[in-house]
């Protein structure tokens, strides 16, 4: 997808605005640097007419030290303009970062699952840092050297009307040739940027499966896989840059055909005496003059390829909605929460039904248990309990409030949920557990934490850590056992204090000691809150006031557990028959 001329006029609009006056400072310096350009070669003429005419000494020297003077100050106007541009350019380049890194964490989970991290790290950065001329220099540089050339055709059309047309047409003709190039560009730029991110998409999915890339010793097959990636990436690569190329090799031919033909027609003019030596000379320099303005010209136009692709590209990002709609405006009271589920059925987009009309009720205060084999649609119900996803029929209702209707806020903020795979970003331990509470300012409410370390036996933990609160976590929670991590995923949830408790807990075994760490931890965590556990060890079953088993994604056995327990020929009693554990681990 192509972007308009107005999208690119919009952009400009909404990410310079907040900086007006560094963009006018920019363009006051740019316009300066051109209007120093264009007078130096009239110094010049000065100087060799004077010398010609045997002037006196003192008009040479004020000329040269003119010459030098002008030359100066230019030099200081372009590293002024230089680190404007480049201010303007990182401030506005890094709003748009912000500004595509928030609708990504806004997108769902189809999205996500979509889209590799790869691949959208490549939007959000590689696409925007194209960006940083089109912002900063962009228009004022296609301007101001529009207006330079302008000059330069004027000045010497002064002095000659047929140079000046002569000159003229060749301009448009260069403009015309460039024109019809550059449309090529910029389509092969979108394929090799498409073809970037996927290469980075792909080393990215690789390098987070080292573990179990070395584990079943898939080492070949991924360097085969990535040599794939990257040949297209250099077929798509070397298409773009042999467009652009080509643009390139346009101008110079063009502007070598004019060098020639404006040293000619000079010399021819000087030879009849119609024109000075020093006008010569002009001439000669406003012609050599011509390339720079017209090379910034094109090489803008080339940038702007590259940005036109990039832009198209975060547009098509921008434009992805989220399947989700919005949540509403309701909120829930503080304290337990109720849960029902009204023939709640739902599939993933792929299709298949995961679940069937699963009705449940829980008063405030009642902790449900969810057993059923590997892949009956446990974790599932939990992400709609979340609302990761909205069922396809039936409606979940959070203290009588269908979550539709609730708040996003309140949802995130009364719904606290332990996921098999906790995840630990490279921050300190503070910031891994309070990141997901809303105002929670650094540096305070470290009495809480704390509190709830103790409260959750990770005390012996922390006191073992170099720096307290402070310490760093390693990305992925490097240096945190499995245990470890459950009990500071229960601890962020903890600090959060929600009505409802959604426990996915994991399946695998810990050693006795921290399995009792953790068991009095989900103790703990469930006391006067409602909970959902989707439990596989014997001891929390043995805690929950209800029982539900799934089967494929329907309920095949629901009920309160001292009633299952009692009746001997319940399912919930084969279980604990056969052995729990064994069946659901
Ligand atoms: N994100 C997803 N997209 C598509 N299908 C999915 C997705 N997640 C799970 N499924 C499918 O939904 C079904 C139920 O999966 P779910 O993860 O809910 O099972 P589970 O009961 O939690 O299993 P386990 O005990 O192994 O955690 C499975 O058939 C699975 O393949
Ligand atoms: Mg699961």
């Amino acid at each position: 997808m192509l972007p308009s001329l107005r999208r690119h006029g919009d952009l400009l609009v909404a990410y310079l605005s907040p900086q007006r006056s560094r963009v006018l400072l920019l363009a006051v310096l740019l316009l300066a640097s051109i209007g120093l350009e264009l007078a130096n070669p009239q110094i010049v003429r000065i100087f060799i007419d004077t010398a010609q005419q045997g002037g006196p000494a003192g008009t040479l020297t004020v000329a040269a030290l003119a010459f030098l003077a002008v030359a100066l100050i230019q030099q200081v106007v372009a590293l002024g303009s230089a680190y404007a541009g480049a201010v303007i350019g990182w401030e506005a380049t890094n709003r748009l970062r912000a500004d595509l890194m928030r609708h990504c964490l806004e997108l769902d989970l189809p999205f996500h699952k979509s889209h590799t991290p790869g691949e959208l790290i490549e939007r959000i950065d590689g696409d925007v840092t194209l960006l940083a001329n089109f912002f900063s220099q962009f228009t004022i540089n296609i301007l101001g050297n529009a207006l330079l050339v302008g000059g330069i055709l004027v000045i010497l059309g002064r002095d000659s009307a047929w140079l000046g047309l002569g000159l003229t047409a060749y301009c448009v003709a260069t403009v015309l040739a460039l024109r019809a190039v550059q449309k090529r560009a910029v389509l092969r730029n979108a394929t090799d940027r498409q073809a970037s991110a996927e290469q980075y998409g792909a080393i990215e999915e690789r390098l987070t499966g080292t573990e179990d890339i070395r584990g079943v010793g898939a080492e070949s097959w991924v360097l085969w896989r990535l040599l794939g990636v990257m040949q297209r990436r250099l077929r798509t690569k070397r298409s773009a840059n042999l467009a652009g190329t080509l643009s390139y090799f346009t101008t110079k031919f063009l502007y070598v055909i004019a060098y020639a033909l404006g040293l000619g027609l000079g010399a021819f003019l000087f030879e009849r005496h119609q024109i000075t030596l020093g006008t010569t000379y002009l001439i000669v320099f406003y012609i050599g003059m011509l390339a720079p303005p017209l090379d910034r010209i094109q090489r803008q136009v080339q940038d702007m390829q590259q940005a036109s692709a990039g832009i198209g590209r975060i547009d098509a990002l921008l434009l992805t909605r989220p399947n989700l709609p919005a949540g509403g405006t309701s909120i829930v009271p503080t304290g337990p929460l109720s849960v029902d589920l009204d023939h709640v059925s739902f599939s993933y987009e792929d299709g298949d039904s995961i679940l069937h009309d699963i009705a449940l009720s829980l008063q405030p205060g009642e902790t449900l248990g969810l057993l059923g084999r590997t892949g009956s649609g446990k974790t599932t119900l939990t992400r709609l309990l979340a609302r990761l996803y909205d069922p396809d029929a039936g409606s979940i209702r959070l203290h009588g409030v269908d979550l539709r209707d609730l708040s996003e806020g309140d949802l995130r903020h009364r719904v606290g949920m332990v996921t098999q795979a906790v995840l630990f970003v490279r921050a300190t331990v503070r910031d891994n557990l309070t990141f997901f509470a809303s105002g929670y300012a650094e540096g305070t409410r470290d009495p809480d934490i704390l509190a709830v370390f103790r409260e959750l036996d990770l005390w012996e933990w922390y006191q073992a850590l170099p720096d307290g609160l402070d310490t760093v976590l390693g990305p992925g929670g490097t240096g945190v056992s499995a245990g470890q991590s459950q009990l500071l995923a229960f601890a962020r949830v903890f600090l959060r204090d929600p009505g409802l408790v959604i426990l996915d807990e994991a399946t695998s075994r810990l050693d006795p000691a921290t399995e009792r760490y953790v068991e009095h931890a989900v103790d703990r965590l469930l006391a006067g809150r409602t909970g959902i556990v989707v439990a596989h060890r014997l001891r929390t079953v043995g805690r929950v006031d209800r029982i539900m088993i799934l089967e494929h994604g329907r309920i095949v056995e629901a009920g309160r557990r001292v009633d299952l327990v009692r009746d001997r020929e319940s399912r919930f009693n084969a279980l604990l028959r056969v052995g729990l554990e064994e069946v659901l681990a």
